[in-house]
């Protein structure tokens, strides 16, 4: 639009005639003055429409605009033409975005009308029914809050980005349209029309292609991971949720730890340094004495948890590699261990030679380690197990058949014949990370686009039903 500016640099140009383009906030009619509050991505400014200044001739807008600035109504999409005047000493907010100014009208132009909103835009939504703000989603993200969020989602986002690549990572896309991945949830799948009766899963995580990357010589790969699990939904868990995923070569925990910790540290400085990190470098703490001291193996370690900028994070460790699928369960039976992280974990050095003699398996500990925030979870990651043979005890403990650890993983192990590094890695739940750091009490405040509880967008209204003819061209029969 020519010659618009932002609303936030409405106070450098004062006494100057400007053009800005908005929505309108509010609207109070004062009989012969009509003001209203006029908002763009920058911020707010208060506009007032004087009789006196209507009916100025020229130009494409409508100066003659007493009688628009009367029909406006909350939500219009308005450019406005005005000069921008200092407010009389009384009428001052200090501290606010434009306190000292406001915007005389010389004329008006209608983008476009909206109907009556089904909440009010100009406070938060926090107390509106979920439901209703998640079907209207628009505007929802209209408000300051959700504009709040969103923003600086986005900055965090660019921090790790131009942090990472200082680093000399690079970002590579991994495939969305995969085989199944073992990360512990049900996968989503897609039919494939090609190969009927075959089906894609979506990734649970980038895990085996970032591992693969470091097999292709890649050494420092990162990305912004969008990863789908089939799982119950809760406060700080949806079906699809974004990942910062890294993985390193040549890098022992303690290059991993240091690294993630430093970005952390960074980003909490450089965007919210109102805030307060509880103790440098991160405390840690094993998984045994994580559950004996806080009974859970992400502990809460704030001293103060009344205050709101106080950030407590941690690094848990020496997770133990297997457990029972079923802790009832006492039969000593191989094939009833499943892995508690990540099949291509490796052990800690000290209990390679158990897993290789396949030993005291319940005791093998894994190189495993979870950054903790506030008792939440916000990350994990592993050294991995790049000898082919370790990795091939560690799906005979699981109770693979070898010809199924060939189908499989077959390509992973043949990666890992190949000459792949040592490597190892994390991944962050970005949307946790964001949340805490927002001040928000569930991930959906952060995202977007969230699903429902049950796994819906309301908006969108999916899942949804598909056509015949779609069902036909995939070959799926669906049994009702
Ligand atoms: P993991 O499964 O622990 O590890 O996931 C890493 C982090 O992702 C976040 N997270 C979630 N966030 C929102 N909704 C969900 N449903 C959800 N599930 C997990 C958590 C968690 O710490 N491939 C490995 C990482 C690695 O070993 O490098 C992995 O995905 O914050």
């Amino acid at each position: 639009m020519k010659d618009r500016i932002y609303i936030k640099d409405l106070k450098d140009n004062v006494g100057k005639e400007v053009t800005i383009a908005g929505w309108v906030d509010v609207r109070r009619d004062q009989g012969k003055m009509v003001f209203f509050d006029m908002r763009d991505m920058t911020g707010k400014v208060q506009c007032v429409a004087l009789p006196s200044r209507a009916e100025v001739i020229g130009s494409t807008v409508s100066h003659n605009f007493m009688d628009t600035a009367k029909e406006i109504r909350p939500e219009w999409v308005l450019k406005i033409v005005g000069i921008v005047n200092k407010r009389p000493e009384k009428n001052v907010k200090a501290g606010v975005l434009n306190g000292e100014v406001e915007l005389e009208i010389t004329g008006i132009e209608i983008l476009n009308k909206a109907e009556t909103t089904p909440f009010q835009i100009n406070e938060s939504t926090s107390g509106i029914n979920e439901d209703t703000r998640m079907k209207y989603k628009y505007l929802d993200l209209r408000t300051e809050r959700m504009q709040k969020n969103i923003r600086m989602r986005h900055k965090i986002i660019k921090f790790i980005r131009d942090f990472l690549d200082k680093e000399n990572f690079v970002e590579v896309e991994t495939p969305i349209l995969t085989k199944s991945t073992p990360e512990g949830a049900r996968d989503y799948i897609v039919p494939s029309r090609l190969w009927q009766g075959k089906f894609y899963a979506l990734p649970q995580s980038p895990q085996q292609y970032k591992q693969l990357l470091m097999a292709g010589g890649i050494e420092r790969y990162f990305q912004i991971a969008k990863c789908m699990r089939d799982e119950d939904t809760r406060g700080d868990r949806q079906p699809e949720f974004t990942q910062l995923d890294l993985e390193m070569s040549f890098v022992e925990r303690e290059d991993v730890i240091k690294l993630n910790e430093k970005l952390l540290i960074n980003i909490v400085q450089t965007l919210y340094p109102e805030k307060k990190i509880q103790e440098i470098p991160f405390p840690r703490i094993s998984h045994k004495e994580a559950m004996e001291k806080y009974g859970t193996d992400r502990p809460d370690f704030r001293k103060d948890k009344n205050d709101k900028n106080s950030l407590a994070f941690g690094w848990v460790v020496d997770f133990p590699f297997f457990e029972r699928t079923d802790k009832s369960d006492n039969s000593q039976a191989e094939g009833e261990w499943t892995f508690t992280h990540n099949p291509f974990s490796r052990p800690k050095s000290e209990h390679m030679p158990l897993l290789m003699d396949k030993k005291d398996i319940g005791n093998i500990l894994t190189s495993q380690y979870d950054v903790v925030l506030n008792g939440y979870e916000i990350g994990g990651g592993s050294i991995r197990n790049h000898e082919p043979e370790a990795l091939q005890k560690v799906f005979e403990i699981l109770g693979h058949k070898i010809e199924d650890i060939e189908k499989n993983f077959g390509h992973m192990l043949h990666a890992f014949k190949t000459g792949a590094p040592p490597h190892g890695g994390i991944a962050w739940g970005l949307d946790r990370l964001v949340m805490l750091l927002q001040g928000e009490v569930n991930i959906r405040e952060v995202i977007a686009f969230p699903k429902t509880g049950e796994g819906k967008d309301l908006m969108m209204g999916s899942p949804a039903e598909v056509s015949e003819k779609q069902l036909k061209e995939l070959g799926i029969k669906l049994s009702k």
